[in-house]
């Protein structure tokens, strides 16, 4: 029930005088961290940052943000040196990258970094969505952070599209190909939107300009939306694991020194698993197809997606009609927009459970909500016939059974309670 304590909470004991169990107001950051409202200097910004108070309960998921921050760093360094030695050309790209790989001094360190860099990020960003739909963290009055966070996870798959096409490798060209033709498939606009896309009518040299133009200004435009969806957060406050209970005041410990040793800690452990990743099952973050120059001529037999967007190419496929599979595929990210207005349950959290009765009814749809994410990824592998057909539609259902059945279903069920 919300603002009941859940079992979790047991084990607090706040430092001073009682505890009243309301949630801390959704106030400024300022006079949540006890602060001053406005900053002069410097000094004084990072020093309120500092000073920022956090629930104290928060779990190993909240890391999760400061290592996105640390990759995203990672990703832009080595992704500006690459740059260096790069050409947009579709005679030169896949030499350009060759070159750099066995001639330039450390080459092949900045682009395994780049690499592994993507991928890592890229789950990441996943567990980070996942621990949002987990708690709640979407609730008022987080609208417009997660808003922001949906927009640059759009931004950052596009990004990785677009980076994935300029080692100009086979998958790359047939990738390109591929998702020009999904574009093509608009009704009235799609040919025109395929040329615009493509530049040209098949990829080529102008496909790797626009490409390149693209995923050099994403990345940059990315930290901008970083930077808003942090001072979002700053506004807002975090959610708390056991809901507003843990965002009581008494139960919270400032940012420095206890979370930036938390994260630190954090980022330690996700270097060491980056670097063995890196250096020793490189295979997990490359494909070998794409070590082969693009050849218009032939088409692999497999032409599939990195492997974070095999689930949304599973689902592509899972539709008959090309269209209405670039809607399902495309509504499959662009759903989470609407996640704060299709649960409007009350402030509380998931996982611990506002509904005494029902407490398992959200684990088991988040289950299958993941379950179905996975499968749609698995049947993104395979050709979608026969057996592989079927999961890729029961998991196209479930993904969506979860956001438009599920969480409005739920939501009611808890006003209902709320009310009563
Ligand atoms: C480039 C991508 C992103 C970066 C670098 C990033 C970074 C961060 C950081 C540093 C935090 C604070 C620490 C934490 O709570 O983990 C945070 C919180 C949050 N992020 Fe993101 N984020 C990104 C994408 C997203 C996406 C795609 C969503 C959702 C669609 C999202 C939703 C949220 C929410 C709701 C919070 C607040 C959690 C709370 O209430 O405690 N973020 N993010």
């Amino acid at each position: 029930m919300a603002g009941t304590p859940s079992c979790q909470d047991q084990a607090y004991q706040p430092p001073t005088g009682p505890v009243s169990v309301q949630p801390v107001p959704e106030t400024p950051a300022a006079s949540v961290a006890g602060g001053p409202a406005q900053t002069h200097t410097a000094y004084e910004f990072v020093r309120e940052y500092m000073a920022f108070l956090l629930p104290r309960d928060l779990n190993v998921l909240w890391t999760i943000g400061a290592m996105l921050v640390a990759v995203l760093a990672l990703m832009l360094l080595s992704g500006l040196t690459l740059a260096l030695t790069y050409t947009p050309d579709a005679s030169l790209a896949f030499t350009s990258v060759e070159t750099l790989e066995r001639r330039v001094p450390f080459g092949w360190l900045l682009r395994s970094m780049h690499m592994t860099g993507a991928t890592f990020f890229m789950a990441a960003l996943y567990l980070h969505v996942f621990r949002g739909l987990c708690y709640g963290s979407y609730r008022a009055p987080r609208q417009g952070l997660w808003g922001v966070g949906t927009v640059l996870l759009m931004m950052v798959m596009i990004t990785a599209f677009a980076g994935y096409v300029l080692p100009w490798g086979q998958m790359s060209y047939w990738g390109a190909d591929v998702a020009g033709k999904a574009v093509g498939a608009i009704p009235l606009v799609g040919n025109m939107l395929e040329r615009v896309f493509l530049g040209g009518d098949a990829p080529g040299t102008a496909t790797l300009h626009r490409m390149f133009v693209l995923h050099f200004t994403l990345s940059f435009a990315i930290v901008g939306m970083v930077i808003l969806h942090v001072a979002v957060l700053h506004a807002r406050g975090s959610t708390s694991p056991s809901g507003p209970v843990g965002q009581n005041r008494a139960r919270m410990l400032p940012f420095h020194p206890y979370f930036t040793v938390k994260d630190g800690l954090g980022v330690v452990v996700l270097a060491i698993l980056f670097t063995l990743v890196m250096c020793f099952w490189s295979g997990l973050v490359t494909e070998a197809e794409n070590y082969r120059p693009a050849n218009p001529l032939h088409t692999p037999a497999d032409i599939e997606p990195e492997w974070y967007f095999l689930p949304f190419y599973g689902m592509l496929q899972a539709v008959p009609s090309k269209f209405f599979g670039l809607l399902v595929s495309g509504g499959a990210v662009a759903i989470l927009l609407f996640v704060p207005w299709l649960d409007r349950g009350a402030s509380a959290t998931f996982v611990a459970g506002r509904w005494g009765g029902l407490r398992w009814l959200p684990r088991v749809a988040l289950a299958v909500l993941v379950c179905s994410f996975v499968l749609a990824g698995l049947a993104g592998r395979h050709h979608v016939q026969g057996v592989w057909l079927l999961v890729g539609r029961l998991a196209t259902l479930g993904y969506y059974l979860y956001f438009l059945g599920f969480l409005p279903f739920y939501s009611r069920l808890a006003r209902k309670e709320a009310r009563s």
